[in-house]
């Protein structure tokens, strides 16, 4: 990360602010949908059955809410950030890049409006219509000259790893949004996918997989690679072994997605396949971990009084664990007890509440300040607040889900010597009501938390310097 310029870049940050208060905003409303459908799974009649409030529709508005406007303006804001300090220059095309802020806000306005409506390709995280998909392409494209525009210009030699990471994110959703995009339009709102049977199901998971591998945990470690050693002020534990990860992860992620459909019709050694992979997937999802980790050699005290590292930390611990659960559940007999039950659920969450959530949470605390003219946020102490709260409420939801889905796959699974079932469907229903609430709760929890660090950022904004709100980044980065 060493200058080779003598003076410090200017670096182009409006529209690393605007992503980063768009995460934050899209953050509390995506988890406030997501309690209301936890809320809706506890009580159906929750929403009197209006239609656009109904289950079926609000799912999809909070998976995208979280994933794509959450998540995404995060990792936008921070790719921007890092790119450019990584790489000691401005902005390719800054005016490409304001496009890529305000068509993202449109994409994820036009998702908000249509899921609700009904309009839906049928096809999980990839359920806007075709015309919505069209903008993301464009919105895309943009990006991807600004990023690796910036990189073409840079006035370092090297290529620092976190950019490696958020440049295969990129790349690798944009082969994953135009395969399994493919699709024929009927009408304005109306397509059908290019693909039929096992053959679109095979391109949706390896979509849906990958989505998961690069969108949900490529870009995230470019900013573990960059954020957790600028918070401990120690280099990358062993950059020889970020290579390696990035590699190895980058491969074996590609050929996982088969795991989603096991005992479907799709042939038995495609599915082993994709439980062979998701088994080696271990091993550099591990070392990755580890990497971010030991990078804290020999500043482990910083944890006692440090919340931003807590979260960065605590998000390596759900990192490791997801990503060995994930392999487990991916094994064909322990997956004839996990799929359709709630314990998929619990795992999905165990990545994106307490990898996701927390690496996004630590990243923006060190982030925002430093673009609204400070050194650290309005209140250190919300941080403080914000981390036990946002612990307490994941832990709540994925032991919640754990319990419940292992009780539902026994219960599902028990017969009678006569070959019966013992319980019918709607007894494990009843019996999961107890552990919707606990679900509920935790989520509370955290939708609080995130409503504790919407206040703190707006504290910080108000606290900004009038003039010259750039121009301190600018000089601390240059000396770091
Ligand atoms: C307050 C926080 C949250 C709550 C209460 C919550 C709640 C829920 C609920 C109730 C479901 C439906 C589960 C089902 O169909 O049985 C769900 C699904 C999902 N949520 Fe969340 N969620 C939260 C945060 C997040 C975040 C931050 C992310 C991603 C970064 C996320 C990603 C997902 C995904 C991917 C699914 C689909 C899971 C599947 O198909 O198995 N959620 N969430
Ligand atoms: C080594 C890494 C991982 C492996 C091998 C893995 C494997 C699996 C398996 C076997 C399933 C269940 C499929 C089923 O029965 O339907 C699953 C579901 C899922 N996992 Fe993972 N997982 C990994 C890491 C992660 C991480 C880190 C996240 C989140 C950040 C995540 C998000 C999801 C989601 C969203 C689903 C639900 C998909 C759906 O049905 O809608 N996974 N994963």
């Amino acid at each position: 990360m060493a200058a080779s310029a003598s003076v410090a870049p200017v670096y182009d940050d409006d529209p690393v602010r605007g992503f980063a208060l768009a995460a934050v905003l899209w953050g509390v409303v995506g988890m406030l949908v997501g309690v209301i459908i936890a809320a809706q799974l506890a009580w159906p009649d929750l929403t009197f059955g209006i239609p656009w409030l109904s289950y079926g529709r609000l799912r999809p508005l909070h998976t995208n809410a979280v994933i794509f406007a959450f998540g995404g303006c995060a990792l936008m804001a921070t790719s921007f950030h890092v790119v450019q300090r990584t790489c000691q220059v401005r902005l390719f095309a800054p005016w490409l890049a304001r496009f890529t802020f305000v068509g993202w806000q449109l994409v994820i306005v036009a998702a908000a409006v249509t899921l609700p409506l009904g309009y839906t390709q049928g096809k999980e995280y990839a359920e806007l219509e075709w015309p919505i998909d069209v903008l993301i392409t464009l919105v895309w494209v943009a990006y991807a000259i600004v990023f690796f525009g910036t990189i073409g210009k840079r006035r370092v030699r090297h290529i620092y790893v976190a950019n490696w990471f958020f440049g295969a994110f990129i790349l690798a959703v944009a082969l994953l949004h135009l395969v399994n995009g493919a699709a024929m339009p009927a009408s304005f709102w109306k397509s059908y996918s290019a693909y039929a049977g096992v053959q679109d199901a095979m391109v949706q998971w390896w979509y849906g997989h990958n989505a998961v591998g690069f969108f949900l945990t490529a870009g995230f470690l470019g900013m573990m690679y960059y954020y957790i050693p600028k918070q401990t002020e120690r280099p990358v534990y062993s950059y020889r072994l970020s290579i390696v990860h990035f590699w190895a992860l980058i491969f074996t992620y590609m050929w996982a997605g088969p795991h989603h459909l096991h005992y479907t019709a799709l042939p038995d050694w495609a599915q082993s396949v994709g439980m062979l992979f998701s088994l080696v997937l271990l091993a550099p999802s591990w070392g990755g971990m580890i990497n971010g980790v030991m990078t804290l050699q020999g500043a482990w005290h910083k944890l006692r009084d440090d919340p931003i590292l807590k979260f960065l930390i605590v998000a390596l611990s759900f990192y490791g664990m997801s990503t060995f659960e994930g392999p487990m559940m991916s094994i064909k007999t322990v997956n004839a007890l996990s799929h359709y039950t709630d314990w998929t659920v619990g795992h999905v969450h165990a990545g994106a509440l307490g990898w996701v959530g927390f690496i996004t949470m630590g990243s923006l605390y060190y982030l925002i300040p430093r673009m609204f003219g400070q050194t650290r946020m309005f209140s250190v102490k919300a941080i403080e607040l914000h981390f036990w709260i946002a612990t307490l409420g994941v832990v709540l939801y994925i032991a919640a889900m754990w319990i419940a889905g292992v009780m539902q796959g026994l219960m599902w699974r028990a017969l009678n010597p006569d070959g019966t079932l013992v319980y019918s469907f709607v007894e494990s229903v009843k019996a999961t009501f107890p552990f919707y609430v606990v679900r509920l709760c935790g989520g509370l929890l955290y939708l609080s938390g995130m409503g504790v660090m919407a206040w703190n950022v707006a504290m910080t904004v108000r606290a900004a310097p009038r003039t010259g709100a750039a121009a301190l980044p600018a000089a601390a980065v240059a000396a770091a």
